[in-house]
């Protein structure tokens, strides 16, 4: 059996399957803290109980942790947490990013790693700390992201007294993927750009060189990336009581190299070029498989690597699920109220546009913006067209995503939908009508931890890039009309006024 861990913004998922054929054999799942600054022991009591619940370990071969990217992790000398992670979703470091964007040039920024810097980024969040918290930069020994912790933690490492192999920084690994979300690595390149590291933090920095290197005060030390074939390390045994079927392994559960959420979506998803991913969850998500290394110097495309070798140009918006959330309690409904209430007004709701900005906007990058509702008569202000301006709205700034990962030449054949709010009829019938492609709805299922199981069966196997993840999709709806385009200009055309 492997496993794949899904450790999301809302919660941590588990899922166990069957390393030959790719069935589920059991999950489990355990929340996280709300807000968008979390200590990462949170992660840690999570992984735990999602463990537990999922039957825990003791027939698992290999793992390996998918996670929320960008999350920024400061670690002293001494292994500990510096200070609680600023997350993806926190926007304080937007001063920041325009710093850094006037000072390097968006083009420059774009051409060394990929993207064009937004609060999200890592490295916007280092600057932030640099300006804001000199008393936290003064212990700053390493960064990490979320996923690279975690395993760093289930190998064995940590703070000196409270691991089994104490605080070793040069133990610190990442992948391709989560490592392009910092804004000094580049896929482009392959390294790190210690350049702008120094730029945004004030320090020197260098790679964490796997052996036995002594971190030294004034050089951070970022996790050394991991190819996807490659594998992490095994579970200590002390973890979880997780030695697993380690007797016939030779010691210890294999771990694989971990990803990012959406490029190990991708892999659970079997994303092929022709396929655009759209995810609906605490953030939206459009992304694609793609074969070259974009730099979108608008930046409202990332180019992302991805968790096989390729790429993952992908646009993000902070409003989606919880947009649906907010206007569905305003209006005093559940979500299934929401959808059927939507469903009685008609394609474009009478007119009424919703510009979703509730938490400012990343995509575009308006971090300050608010949402609002416009077009609203006495005649279209009905809760039906109220509910359905929220889910066009919503699905209209994703389409606004992957129009831009169109004009990056990547190829649009089919979209997969995914994410909790998808299973919503009013989400999935207004999808098709907004994204003009055939639009698929996955059976649902934790693509993020599925994709991290197959990163497990490569650390057990060897790197197979076609490992079973046939997945069962339901038919192709037909529900494709009318708003598409136009309405997305109505839109547009608010939008710009914003
Ligand atoms: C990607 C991003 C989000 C988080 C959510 O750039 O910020 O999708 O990874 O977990």
């Amino acid at each position: 059996l492997v496993a794949g861990v899904d450790s999301s913004t809302q919660s941590c998922k588990v899922v166990v399957l069957d390393a030959e054929s790719g069935a589920l054999a059991r999950a489990g799942r355990a929340s996280h803290p709300e807000g968008t600054e979390v200590h990462p022991d949170e992660w840690w009591r999570a992984l735990s109980e999602a463990f537990g619940d999922a039957g825990g370990l003791a027939d698992v071969s290999a793992l390996s942790v998918g996670g929320q990217q960008h999350g920024m992790v400061l670690l002293d000398l001494e292994g500990n947490v510096v200070r609680p992670a600023l997350l993806w979703n926190d926007t304080r470091s937007a001063g920041s990013a325009e710093d850094l964007t006037a000072e390097v040039g968006a083009e420059d920024f774009a051409r060394r790693t990929g993207l064009v810097p937004v609060a999200s980024f890592t490295i916007t969040k280092i600057r932030w700390i640099r300006d804001h918290e000199p008393e936290s930069m003064a212990r700053v020994a390493a960064v990490a992201l979320p996923h690279d912790w975690l395993t760093w933690r289930l190998r064995g490492y940590g703070p000196a007294g409270s691991s089994p192999l104490g605080p070793d920084l040069d133990e610190l690994t990442t992948d391709r993927s989560d490592a392009s979300g910092t804004g000094y690595w580049s896929p482009l390149t392959g390294r790190y750009d210690l350049d702008l590291f120094k730029l945004a933090f004030g320090q020197d920095a260098r790679e964490a060189s796997g052996g036995t290197t002594t971190a030294a005060p004034g050089v951070v030390v970022l996790p050394r990336v991991l190819g996807p074939g490659e594998t992490a390390g095994r579970v200590h045994p002390a973890c979880f009581g997780g030695r697993g079927a380690s007797e016939a392994l030779g010691g210890g559960i294999l771990l694989g190299v971990g990803a990012g959420d959406n490029a190990a979506a991708a892999l659970g998803l079997g994303a092929k070029p022709g396929d655009v991913v759209v995810s609906v969850g605490t953030s939206g998500t459009v992304f694609a498989v793609d074969s070259s290394p974009g730099h979108d110097v608008s930046g409202t495309v990332a180019g992302f690597a991805d968790a096989s070798g390729e790429y993952l140009p992908i646009a993000v918006t902070l409003n989606a699920a919880r947009v649906l959330s907010s206007v569905a309690a305003v209006l005093g409904v559940d979500f299934d109220g929401l959808s059927r209430l939507a469903l009685e007004a008609e394609p474009g709701s009478g007119g009424v546009v919703l510009v979703p900005y509730f938490e400012g906007e990343r995509t575009p990058n308006r971090p300050h913006a608010k949402a609002s509702f416009h077009g609203l008569s006495i005649a279209s202000t009905t809760r039906p067209n109220i509910a359905r301006a929220a889910i066009e709205g919503m699905l209209c700034g994703l389409a606004g995503g992957l129009d831009a990962l169109r004009d990056q030449g990547v190829r649009a054949e089919r979209l997969q939908l995914i994410g909790g709010a998808v299973q919503n009829p009013a989400v999935q019938r207004i999808a098709a009508q907004v994204f003009d492609l055939p639009v698929v709805i996955p059976s649902p299922g934790e693509y993020v931890a599925r994709g991290a199981a197959v990163q497990a069966a490569w650390a057990l196997a060897g790197y197979r890039p076609d490992w079973p993840v046939a997945l069962d999709a339901t038919p192709e709806p037909d529900f494709r009309a009318s708003i598409g385009q136009n309405y997305r200009k109505v839109s547009a055309r608010v939008d710009a006024g914003n």
